[in-house]
């Protein structure tokens, strides 16, 4: 499988990649017409912020299975489109959040403190110190936007240099401030009219881009700096440019632009114009916010291991899937489970269904089940389609069939202690499936069609229905045995009042259409199914 990378993540990250067998491509300095057009064969993407995971990118990237963003903000990313095309989403939301924060920390030391006016004038041999006299940040208020992972960073940093932190963040719980021990702020006005130094932490989004524009920027406080190392365009980049001009804004730190420029391009190949870049009161450091080493490492590590992850069919947290409750090793069974109870039907049956209804019983009904769901969906689906089905777009796909999908959930049980139940509803009969996890990760079938066992599922099963009569199986035997197709367990299971019997061989390799002719052909057996997993 083909990887391609669009911005720089660590090396070693990439050589993890390439020792998983994958064909990785780095292309690093491409634009982003040049990005789309090379998509089309490759089955992951890594980004970073530059690149434009939009629409038009998503439908030249044909073969595109995962995207994964190498750091934490996901505004480059059309999540939408890619749920549409059945494209996994992942990101790395932990991977940088120190790095972010302490940037910003950085930046605002730097606004009240003159450093980089300071350096900048030593470096031109003045040192008229008399001239670079900033503020101190103890005891000053610092107005936090956003109480995310990198706000709460920024507060409890902030905090520990003795500024007395006030934050708005209108969507975080008051335990969260309170645990915090910073001051929440009802509205935004109330943060603006009291800080010193106002600092962003929020993703940009139609709700915060522009957030802070020359009427907020009026009501803030003479000498107020402000830092913004989340995204560019947070704070109104003409009206931040007045007020510098002015001095109603004393100084900025601003690691992130509105329009961004090429972060690969060599000086003299740039061709980027900004205002506030002639402004010495306005720091500038090209997004560096997540540019550490430790990082890089980290955001390299995360990206590459679930990327590799969604396309070995491995599951992951993504950010188009439902979140996974609880334990994501204990759900993988069950994730597994379902998708091959979903998979039985059309392997099975021909009849078109109507309706799937999906019983979860025991301690499964306590739990979040929309993953589940999924599963059972998604493997429904891949018998009869070869468009590119995922846990993002299968929900989708079998609307669009006219499928309904129901969902129930009981926490009776007795014989087990988690059971899923499939229900698949056609115009003349519903016919289900019921399985089960034994010990860590033992899929069992515990019914089919209405024959009870507990045969243990794997990737190629036989299934028959024959006359309940004596001699069947050993002609099935001798059949498989004389084309090579070694025998690992096998199943029975009768309903005495038809005479009739179900068997369930699991075998190792798949069996060819030949073969299958021969099994059908065998007195008594009335129908022979191929399952694959
Ligand atoms: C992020 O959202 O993770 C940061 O803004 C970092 O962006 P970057 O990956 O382009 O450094």
């Amino acid at each position: 499988m083909r990887i391609v990378i669009t911005e720089k993540i660590a090396a070693e990250s990439v050589d993890y990649l390439r020792e998983q067998g994958f064909e990785v491509d780095e292309k690093l300095s491409l634009s982003q017409e040049q990005i789309e057009d090379i998509m089309a064969p490759y089955d992951g993407l890594i980004v970073r912020s530059v690149t434009q995971v939009n629409r038009s990118l998503i439908e030249k990237a044909v073969n595109l299975k995962v995207v994964g963003r190498a750091g934490n903000g996901i505004d480059n990313i059309d999540v939408d489109a890619c749920t549409e095309k059945g494209v996994i989403a992942v990101n790395t939301p932990e991977a940088n959040i120190m790095a972010a924060g302490e940037l910003a920390v950085g930046l605002a030391f730097a606004a009240f403190r003159n450093i980089c006016i300071a350096n900048d004038a030593a470096r031109h041999d003045d040192f008229r110190r008399g001239q670079m006299i900033g503020n101190e940040l103890d005891s000053k208020i610092a107005g936090v936007i956003g109480m995310g992972r990198i706000g709460s960073i920024v507060a409890r940093k902030l905090k520990g240099i003795g500024m007395k932190v006030v934050v708005y963040d209108p969507y975080i719980p008051q335990e969260r401030f309170e645990k915090l021990g910073v001051k929440r702020s009802n509205t935004l006005d109330e943060l603006l009219t009291q800080a010193d130094l106002i600092t962003f932490h929020t993703p940009k989004t139609k709700e915060t881009y522009n957030m802070i524009s020359e009427s907020e920027l009026a009501k803030c406080k003479p000498g107020v700096r402000i830092v913004n190392a989340a995204r560019g365009g947070l704070v109104n980049e003409e009206a931040l440019y007045n007020a510098l001009v002015s001095g109603h804004v004393a100084s900025a730190g601003i690691d992130v632009f509105d329009h961004e420029p090429s972060y690969d391009k060599k000086p003299g190949e740039q061709n980027y114009q900004n205002k506030l870049l002639s402004l010495p009161n306005c720091v500038v450091t090209p997004h560096l916010g997540a540019s550490s080493h430790e990082a890089n490492t980290n955001v390299g590590t995360a990206v590459t291991e679930l990327v590799a992850s969604v396309l070995k069919g491995e599951l992951v947290a993504a950010i188009n899937m439902p979140a996974i409750d609880g334990d994501l090793s204990e759900m993988k069974p069950f994730v597994s489970l379902a998708e091959k109870l979903g998979a039985i039907y059309y392997q099975a049956e021909s009849s078109p269904v109507s309706t799937i209804s999906i019983t979860y019983s025991g301690e499964l009904a306590k739990t979040e089940t929309d993953l589940l769901t999924l599963s059972v969906l998604k493997g429904f689906l891949s018998t009869v389609t070869n468009e590119r089905i995922s846990f993002v777009n299968v929900k989708q796909r079998v609307a669009d069939m006219g499928v309904d999908v129901v969902e129930i959930k009981t926490t009776h049980l007795e014989k087990y202690t988690s059971l899923i139940s499939v229900e698949f509803c056609a115009a003349e009969k519903a016919l289900s499936v019921s399985g089960t996890v034994f010990g860590k990760d033992s899929e069992i079938l515990v019914d089919f069609f209405g024959y009870h066992m507990d045969f243990e599922l794997s990737s190629h099963v036989l299934a028959l229905q024959n006359d309940d009569v004596p001699g069947i199986i050993g002609r099935v035997g001798t059949i498989l045995g004389l084309n090579k197709i070694n025998i690992a367990t096998m199943h029975w299971s009768r309903k005495k009042d038809k005479m009739r019997a179900q068997s369930f061989i699991s075998i190792d390799s798949p069996v060819a259409p030949e073969v299958l002719e021969k099994l059908s052909a065998i007195e008594g057996v009335l129908r022979v199914s191929v399952l694959d997993f």
